[in-house]
């Protein structure tokens, strides 16, 4: 496994003409980050989307490049086709592009549970495919995701995956088999998180404090911790041991954790996850 923290490809998008296949939530972060990054030429960058209703309005959001429902017409002359759409559209999707691939293309998805073979079956041909799992706090730039090729996709492929997706954050490197878990982990744990920063926020209001200060402690406690196992490198029961001084408070509020089973809570809301992430594909 590699771990990229910086860009350190953004030339291997130079000249590149991508496509965005759903430009919805995730899709639309990439594509923001992208050009306004300025890693794209806007006149070789196009999106579509699911309905014609939705054309203006994500045209409004990206007025310099085209937006059209034609996923076929969007492919064709494409270097890098990136496929945002639900799991359970992709087949479809694909199958529509089919016709008008040519030599060269490089498809990258981020759909959740859909495996590489699924995607090289689909679209019928040696084309190398990437698979990617992004998370939101791609939209802060602080997303971290998973890459990993298809059989046909090299290290140059792999390479352009990541000047990509470190627009948006950092980058990790993995095998497929890995993939579900990663979804469940990092894929959906800002839910998680979003929960335990709420939590916290309201355990502030209980105690006596304005709810936006307290919701400004929880959160920049979340985000001074998590960048505190990132540079220190350090264990996080040792960071935790660190704040817990003997017969101070930090440890009866750990002890009310281990009553709640915070620990296994979290544990078996990611094992449920990847559970669900490799039902996806097959049961919508
Ligand atoms: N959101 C996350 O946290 C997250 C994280 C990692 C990976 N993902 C993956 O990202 C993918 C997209 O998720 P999302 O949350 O961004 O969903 P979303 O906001 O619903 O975006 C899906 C996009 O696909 C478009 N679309 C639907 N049918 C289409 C078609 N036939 N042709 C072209 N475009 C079509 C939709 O357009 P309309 O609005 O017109 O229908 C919409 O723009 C999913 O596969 C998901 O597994 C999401």
């Amino acid at each position: 496994m590699s771990i990229t923290t910086v860009a350190t490809n953004s030339q291997a998008l130079a000249g590149k003409a991508l496509t965005v296949l759903g430009a919805g939530k995730m899709g639309g972060i990439l594509l923001r980050a992208l050009l306004e990054g300025r890693l794209l030429d806007p006149a070789k960058t196009r999106a579509t989307v699911g309905f014609a209703e939705e054309v203006a309005s994500a045209s409004r959001a990206f007025p310099a490049i085209s937006i059209t429902t034609h996923n076929a017409e969007a492919v064709r002359g494409a270097d890098i086709v990136l496929v945002s759409v639900k799991p359970h559209q992709i087949t479809a999707v694909l199958e529509e592009v089919r016709p008008v691939l040519h030599p060269g293309q490089l498809f990258i998805s981020i759909a959740a549970g859909v495996p590489t073979s699924l995607i090289e079956k689909a679209l019928g041909s040696d084309t190398p495919v990437v698979r990617a799992m992004p998370n939101t706090p791609a939209a802060v730039r602080q997303g971290i995701t998973a890459l990993t090729k298809g059989k046909f996709a090299r290290d140059e492929h792999i390479a352009i995956a990541e000047a990509l997706f470190q627009s948006v954050g950092r980058t990790a490197v993995v095998d497929e088999k890995n993939m579900d878990a990663i979804t469940g982990l990092s894929g959906s744990g800002p839910a998680y998180i979003y929960i335990v920063i709420e939590a916290l926020a309201e355990a502030g209001v209980k105690v006596g404090l304005p709810r936006d200060l307290a919701t400004l402690l929880a959160a920049q406690t979340t985000l001074g911790s998590a960048q505190m196992v990132l540079e220190t490198g350090s264990h996080p029961a040792l960071l935790k041991d660190a704040v817990t001084t003997p017969a101070g408070c930090t440890v009866d509020g750990v002890m009310e954790l281990e009553e709640g089973k915070l620990r296994v809570t979290l544990i078996k809301a990611v094992v449920k996850a990847t559970q669900r992430a490799h039902e996806l594909v097959f049961t919508r």
